[in-house]
């Protein structure tokens, strides 16, 4: 093999300016994130727009990315854990939190404590909410979780029924301030979406009047009577596209880049990486990029998925090792130094998850390792 390393990643430490050290990062901008909060406030209005932001705010970080978004406007939020509810009031000390994971019996002291408000998902999440309720000899907000299909959580018909007829009895010291349901296929063109509605305004039917909710990020899109009294998108704030249309109205939340640490040059026959998965079928030049599954590059993007240098794309070539990618770069300008962006304005979200074989909401949960770097102020949009 004729391999030539060209140039070593340079700076000594001494010379190295702050952010050298990384050799990648993610950055989050957080004027995206607001701006597209505001975009489902402007679509939705005047149906009020929560925000999901479990996972760490799908691994863009809660604890920013949550004072950006009440900033914003927002004054509603959604985790799925308790934890993360716990972690949440810390940084948004007047927000409604809910918890979508409901309300087991020995979630009550934490959920009392930090002012959480837990999505009742049974009757025995309805039985020990209201019971500490009247043990606490007050009226606790509460969401009512209904089962419409998604066969996942919340109430099923049975319990439903049962609700309905004592409900007088079963919701004694709680506030509903919010019904909820989850739609199994909104990013599709599914005759279950209307199927979930049609349920859903049954069961709203059959219950005291309270507020509603059924549309995430994709249900928004879905027409107007899918928007009761607030929607909650995820996602989308994060960046990925909610409609199946080749324009996305989002803008681009997360950028993930990498350095390159060497260019080299290879003779055709030579081949790349782990299980020599790639052979040049030409002098190919290669840039070895600081990105790797460590990161949470999927492995699947192994010669398939791209990264661009300066705004040009340059193929992955072999396969994604735990701290490295290798990019065909034959006939592009790349100095070690460079930064190969892996997801943002030119390698999409959309594409990295669709090149990856996964959605957009596993590749963005699934970043980790590299430092978050946080672009733009909050409160202005962009
Ligand atoms: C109950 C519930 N509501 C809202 C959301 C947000 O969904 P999306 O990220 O698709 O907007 C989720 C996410 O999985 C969820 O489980």
């Amino acid at each position: 093999m004729d391999a030539r390393i060209l140039r070593r990643h340079p700076p000594a430490m001494g010379q190295a300016k702050g952010d050298d050290f990384e050799a990648a990062r993610l950055t989050v901008r957080l004027d995206a994130i607001a701006a597209n909060y505001r975009t489902y406030c402007r679509m939705t209005g005047p149906c009020a727009v929560a925000a999901v932001v479990k996972a760490d705010a799908y691994g863009m970080g809660a604890a920013a990315v949550a004072p950006a978004l009440v900033q914003a406007g927002c004054d509603s939020f959604f985790v799925a854990r308790l934890a993360e509810g716990v972690a949440l009031r810390k940084f948004l000390p007047a927000a409604r939190i809910f918890v979508l994971d409901g309300c087991q019996a020995d979630a009550v002291p934490a959920l009392l404590t930090h002012r959480l408000i837990p999505a009742l998902n049974s009757l025995a999440d309805i039985a020990a909410w209201s019971a500490a309720a009247s043990a606490a000899k007050t009226t606790l907000d509460a969401v009512i979780h209904v089962d419409t299909g998604m066969n996942r959580l919340g109430l099923g018909p049975d319990e439903l029924a049962i609700l309905s007829g004592q409900s007088a009895k079963r919701l004694a010291g709680l506030n509903v301030v919010l019904m909820m349901s989850h739609l199994a296929c909104a990013d599709e063109d599914s005759k279950m979406n209307g199927e979930q509605l049609s349920r859903f305004r049954q069961a709203l039917a059959m219950l005291p009047p309270a507020p509603a909710s059924l549309a995430a990020s994709h249900g928004a899109f879905l027409g107007m009577e899918y928007h009761f009294d607030l929607v909650r998108p995820g996602v989308a704030l994060y960046g990925a596209n909610p409609q199946n249309t080749a324009q996305n109205l989002m803008q681009t939340a997360a950028i993930v880049t990498g350095k390159v640490l060497q260019v080299r040059r290879i003779d055709r026959g030579d081949s790349v990486g782990y299980a020599a998965t790639f052979r040049a079928k030409r002098p190919t030049m290669l840039a070895t990029v600081a990105l790797g599954y460590a990161d949470g590059i999927p492995r699947s993007l192994s010669n398939t998925g791209a990264a661009a240098i300066h705004g040009a794309r340059a193929d992955i070539v072999g396969r994604v090792s735990m701290d490295l990618i290798t990019l065909d770069v034959t006939d592009m300008e790349v100095n070690p130094g460079d930064e190969a962006e892996i997801l943002g304005e030119t390698i999409t979200l959309g594409e990295v998850a669709a090149s990856a074989g996964t959605n957009e909401y596993e590749i963005l949960t699934r970043l980790r390792r590299m430092p978050r770097v946080y672009e733009g102020t909050t409160g202005k949009d962009s």
